[in-house]
């Protein structure tokens, strides 16, 4: 049988014959591996030191873009996410670039018009793209059709994607069982795809379900068939090595500093695997050692801070529990966490399943992670015994509209009523590929923003990213100067921060010096914060200073160790931040208070209008979900509290209506 895996020859040297049928192989430690692992922050610079290296190991393709990274880069690394790609380019000349593009929804949050959609793919096969694996989180590949268009006409590789879900906890049920797989597998044959990925993003893939749906794939068509699957729930290598018997034509890994945990298999152990067998990857597993040892030095210290290590298990059980992306939940509990709400955890897993099914058991990725996991959120926090789906947001009522496409059932009719009561395109859902509603957006988009888009990736970045984009491209040109935040960290920084933690580990940090005075009544503690870090100061004034009573401590972050490293991640923690100060003279009107924090997208209201309770009167980005808050009560607009593009706290006066 061809797709055993055979012993053929015992010689282990890197010039070893080629193995018969190899298993291909794809580096995802540039994008899905530290999307994964620390939230995509790396860096390119940090890319640049392992990229020649990479490009000698034989890889099928390196992931370099797409996903997540787009987003973060500009948003919070002050970093043009096109020039990463013509960089990258310099360094990787023989291996192909692959990118993860959300079909219609291209690298953003929602369906965008054709015509964006057009010019993204064929600007990114332009700056060095080569395989787009193109994936749609409902599996509507009508989704796919405009971004195949561009992807052959720019004569790239089409690799299509079947999102793997499940209802059960195990493969099978009524919906996402076998045949659903295989006739997905049909229809991307039928599009032209040049291979197929079975995309596990949430590591649900169980070893003998993966040899099962491989086998069937490969019996219906004969492109490749590609296995992506995510650690988190610790299956992921044992689902590859099945799938690996059963035939998988490629299979995705991180170089081992970016494996495991909620990223992938690591590369080397596959190499030691498939050693002399049939299916060898002819992988040198020296040079292999020689980029970790350059990650491990050079690189990886940098975003310690970023990686979650509150746990000792690297892998997660409630994945296996409850069959539902670690991204996401760990998504929730930061929701959570930052509206004070984290004992609601469990009602908030009993909650999901309902809301999952209510929005017609979609499979959950981005984006319909978040937006089955904020409605969840929304519902146990907002919901009343008498009303359900109190505050729905914006993107549960596109989804209910048909805005991303076909669910795998049918929506809950009475939830999809209330979502579309006064919704913004109609009450009637539409049946047809979303993207043929939506108006063109590129005119739109280069009226806006006029001469700051100095060129196509400019205004593609603007339009998909109008709000951050905007700001990026103010800081790129040099009309406002970056925050502090965006600034990357040298290793400098590190040894400076590695010492303090060491120090304090060493019980040295507050060690009194011989000839430290004593401390007198009049000392005072301040926090002080320098370049996003914190330090604990206490100050003694010295003689007959007239000392002043301290003020109360406020609830400061007290309970911090003192030398834990501060979280440069978090944005300049402000301290004790005063409870959300109204800007706004409330007076005798009635407030429309920002319940959660996040970031104003626009104000549909201005001072003066009349508005009627339920009407919007302002877009909050939460969580990257759009949030429509309502008018409390009838009446005029009598102030507005904040403008777009502020990050405004939790309780902030957003409106006052009178
Ligand atoms: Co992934």
């Amino acid at each position: 049988m061809s797709d055993q895996v055979t012993m053929t020859a015992m010689n282990y040297d890197a010039d070893r014959p080629k193995a018969d049928n190899p298993v291909k192989v794809m580096d995802l430690s540039l994008r899905d591996g530290h999307q994964s692992l620390f939230a995509t922050r790396g860096r390119t610079e940090d890319m640049i030191p392992v990229a020649e290296l990479m490009d000698e190991v034989g890889f099928w393709a390196i992931e370099t873009w797409g996903g997540a990274t787009f987003d973060t880069m500009h948003r919070f690394l002050n970093e043009d996410p096109w020039e990463r790609l013509r960089t990258l380019k310099r360094y990787i000349k023989k291996t192909p670039f692959s990118m993860l593009l959300r079909a219609q929804n291209l690298v953003g949050y929602r369906n965008y018009a054709d015509d964006l959609a057009m010019a993204f793919v064929e600007r990114a096969a332009e700056n060095g793209m080569d395989v787009f694996r193109t994936f749609d989180a409902l599996n509507d590949y009508r989704n796919f059709e405009t971004v195949v268009k561009g992807i052959k006409a720019a004569g790239k590789h089409f690799q299509g994607c079947i999102c793997y879900t499940l209802t059960e906890p195990r493969l099978g049920g009524d919906i996402y069982n076998i045949d659903y797989y295989t006739s997905k597998a049909k229809d991307l044959v039928d599009m032209g795809a040049d291979s197929i990925c079975i995309k596990d993003m949430a590591g649900l893939i169980a070893p003998y379900d993966a040899y099962a749906i491989v086998k069937a794939i490969k019996e219906t068509t004969d492109i490749p068939v590609h296995l992506h699957s995510h650690f988190t729930s610790g299956m992921s290598p044992l689902s590859h090595l099945k799938a690996i018997e059963a035939g998988v034509d490629i299979i995705d890994t991180c170089m081992s500093p970016y494996a495991y945990r909620t990223a992938h298999a690591a590369v080397e152990p596959f190499v030691m695997a498939l050693l002399g067998t049939n299916r060898d990857t002819g992988f040198d597993i020296k040079k292999l050692a020689e980029i970790n040892t350059i990650l491990e030095k050079e690189v990886m210290p940098k975003y310690k801070h970023l990686q979650d290590d509150s746990k000792f298990s690297i892998i997660d059980i409630n994945v296996l529990l409850h069959q539902t992306p670690g991204g996401m939940l760990s998504n929730l509990v930061n929701q959570l966490r930052e509206m004070d709400a984290l004992d609601k955890i469990d009602d908030v897993y009993k909650e999901l399943p309902k809301v999952r099914k209510d929005l017609g058991q979609i499979p959950l990725v981005t984006p319909t992670s978040q937006i089955v996991g904020i409605q969840t959120v929304n519902n146990v926090l907002f919901d009343t015994p008498e009303e359900r789906y109190k505050m729905i947001t914006a993107q549960v009522k596109d989804l209910c509209y048909g805005l991303y496409g076909k669910t795998a059932v049918p929506i809950n009719e009475e939830v999809q009523k209330k979502a579309l009561k006064g919704y913004e395109r109609g009450e009637t859902p539409i049946t047809c590929r979303p993207a043929e509603v939506l108006e063109p957006e590129m005119e739109k988009a280069k009226e806006a923003i006029g001469d700051l888009a100095k060129d196509i990736d400019d205004l593609i970045l603007y339009a998909i990213y109008p709000v951050t984009g905007k700001k990026f491209l103010e800081w790129k040109y040099g009309v406002s100067e970056p925050p502090p935040e965006v600034k990357a960290l040298t290793m400098a920084e590190v040894k400076k921060r590695d010492d303090i933690v060491a120090k304090a580990k060493a019980g040295k940090l507050l060690e009194p010096k011989p000839d430290t005075p004593d401390k007198t009544a009049n000392v005072r503690e301040f926090n002080v914060f320098v370049d996003g870090e914190y330090f604990k100061v206490e100050v003694d004034p010295q003689g007959d200073m007239p000392v002043m009573a301290a003020a109360p401590a406020a609830a400061a972050p007290a309970a911090r160790p003192a030398a834990a490293a501060a979280p440069a991640a978090a944005p300049a923690a402000k301290p004790a931040a005063a409870p959300a100060a109204p800007a706004v003279d409330v007076g005798d009107g009635t407030p429309l208070t920002a319940p959660m924090p996040g970031l104003i997208i626009k104000y549909n209201v201005n001072v003066g209008d009349k508005v009627s309770a339920g009407d919007t009167v302002v877009i909050l980005e939460a969580m990257k979900m759009e949030n429509a808050l309502a008018a409390p009560c009838d009446g005029e607009v009598k102030a507005l509290g904040a403008n777009s593009g502020d990050n405004v706290t939790k309780g902030a006066v957003l409106a006052v209506i009178g």
